[in-house]
């Protein structure tokens, strides 16, 4: 591995710390980028703006398969963050967005105790928003609401709070007010503690809140009275995903960010218990394990290791440990693990619940696998998302089916796109959530296994898992339905259906049938 960098000092003193392990979930330009990189500029884990928007950029010039390459080795570095803010360890996990957006996104919630919603005050929610919501309440994910771009002029704050309350039907309990927007900006209100906030900087630097005039001061006193009409903060309904606490900010500005930093410390959950079988796993459990949420290749195909992104569950993670790799049934030393900081990535000589340890292995390592001290748990709801791209894989030599067929089974496992059998017809179907998905999966049948192939459009838009409580009624269903019907890696039946409308008629026809966006691999 290049740049191994010395581990940070603290980073050897900061096992007892407490740890809060969270994503950022937004659409794109809302501004994820400069809240990431206010986050690490106050955690001092980079000392100048522009790190992470330099990055965005690079890899918005990309157009070929050198830059897929050099962006997935940045990626690298940068798919964990970890800082520290007043004695408390924050991993950020990033969910890539704009022609990034794949399954990795939506996993690397799975990997999460919390999540914090950007939006921008002038779009409301938009479309990746509610995908990326979607996603945090299939395991209630608790998540704090920053509305950003409260400097610019943006929508009404109480048509923002009630889309968000109808839109994702969640109870919205704001914290924090804007004092203005756009040119009648002049800071934000701490509601619980009536008082105004100023700037502060990154560096720590307090600026005194700015004097606001009488008049505009009595509206904004007025609307924060009208806010007494929300409910009050409950943490429990918080914790359970019920309600989601919300901040008006300004991430360009310094406004809001200190407010949610606090927010993340004070509230959102400590490493949380994770659903295992036969059992759940505590994070206070003293014997360590891990789940693998995410698999990043290299995309040099002489060096064919993976990095494994495991988050550590339970008990003190030291390296050299041997690790007992449920799935393959085998112990593996793990050697080298890294933990990434802000653009560095080290050695990892310790963690604990919450952290997030890279694991190189040469493919061993999949996307839902288990590692424990020995016991043979599993842990669950790690699951695949229906796909939102389909289309027909065509082979330019016929005479390689059979190593296409290992190709995409290998890298189906390895999570970089689901692969459907249909019914009818020979063609293979790949499925994926995001465009780019579609280039690795070519480039790299092309490259790692020397098969041409191309994409043509399927006539399928989307995919749904499909089960049934009466084993008959599913047979009768897919011999009914054949020409829409496909097989999974798993062999389980997935309808493929032409669109929206299609898929809605088969559901009314069939209530007996349970037709599902996400699908638990066993
Ligand atoms: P993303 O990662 O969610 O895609 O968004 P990003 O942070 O890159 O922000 C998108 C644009 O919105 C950027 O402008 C950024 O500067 C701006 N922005 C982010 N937060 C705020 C805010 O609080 N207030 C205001 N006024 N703007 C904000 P850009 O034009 O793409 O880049 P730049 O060249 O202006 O930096």
């Amino acid at each position: 591995m290049d740049d191994m960098t010395l581990i940070p000092e603290h980073a050897t003193t900061q096992g007892t710390l407490p740890r809060r392990t969270f994503a950022i979930i937004s659409h794109p330009d809302a501004g994820k980028t400069t809240l990431t990189e206010k986050l690490l500029l106050f955690g001092g884990a980079i000392h100048e703006a522009g790190m992470v928007k330099a990055r965005r950029e690079r890899r918005n010039t990309r157009s070929d398969w050198m830059a897929i390459e050099r962006q997935r080795g940045i990626s690298v570095t940068s798919s964990v963050m970890t800082f520290t803010w007043h004695d408390v360890v924050f991993n950020l996990l990033d969910t890539p967005g704009h022609q990034d957006f794949s399954e990795d996104t939506y996993r690397t919630l799975t990997a999460v105790d919390a999540a914090v919603m950007v939006i921008d005050a002038a779009r409301g929610i938009e479309a990746q928003t509610l995908k990326l919501f979607e996603v945090c309440r299939l395991r209630d994910i608790p998540i704090i609401t920053f509305i950003n771009k409260i400097d610019r002029e943006g929508q009404d704050p109480f048509t923002l709070l009630d889309e968000i309350a109808s839109t994702l039907a969640l109870d919205v309990c704001p914290m924090v007010w804007p004092i203005g927007m756009g040119g009648l900006f002049r800071g934000c209100w701490n509601i619980a503690e009536h008082r105004p906030i100023g700037r502060v900087s990154p560096e720590g630097e307090v600026f005194a809140p700015v004097t606001v005039p009488p008049e505009q001061m009595a509206e904004v006193q007025d609307a924060i009275e009208l806010t007494g009409a929300y409910p009050a903060f409950d943490e429990t309904a918080f914790r359970a995903g019920h309600l989601t606490p919300v901040l008006f900010g300004s991430a360009l500005k310094d406004y809001g960010v200190v407010e949610l930093l606090a927010m993340l410390s004070q509230f959102a959950p400590a490493p949380t218990t994770q659903r295992a079988e036969p059992h759940p796993v505590a994070a206070s459990d003293p014997s360590v394990t891990g789940f693998v949420f995410k698999v990043q290749a290299n995309m040099d195909p002489n060096h064919r290791d993976r990095i494994a992104f495991t988050r550590i569950c339970s008990g003190r993670f030291q390296r050299g440990m041997k690790l007992f790799h449920v799935r393959a049934g085998k112990t593996m030393a793990i050697q080298a693990p890294i933990f990434f900081f802000a653009r560095d990535r080290s050695l990892a000589e310790e963690a604990w619940p919450g952290d997030i340890i890279g694991i190189p292995n040469h493919g061993s390592l999949r996307v839902g696998d288990t590692l424990t001290e020995g016991e043979p748990l599993r842990f669950t709801g790690i699951p695949s998302f229906a796909p939102e791209i389909l289309r027909r894989i065509i082979l330019a030599d016929p005479m390689r089916a059979k190593q296409l067929r290992r190709a995409l089974e290998d890298l189906a496992e390895e999570g970089v796109a689901q692969i459907f059998r249909p019914m009818l017809g020979a063609d293979w179907i790949v499925g994926v959530v995001g465009a780019l998905q579609l280039d690795v999966l070519a480039a790299r049948i092309d490259t790692e296994y020397k098969i041409p192939i191309r994409f043509e459009a399927s006539p399928y838009t989307t995919a749904r898992w499909i089960t049934s409580t009466d084993p008959k009624r599913l047979k009768d269903f897919i011999d009914a339905n054949q020409s829409t019907m496909g097989l999974d890696r798993d062999d389980s039946p997935v309808f493929l259906a032409r669109d929206t409308w299609s898929l809605r008629y088969a559901q009314e026809r069939a209530p007996e049938i349970h037709f599902s966006a996400t699908h638990e691999t066993s």
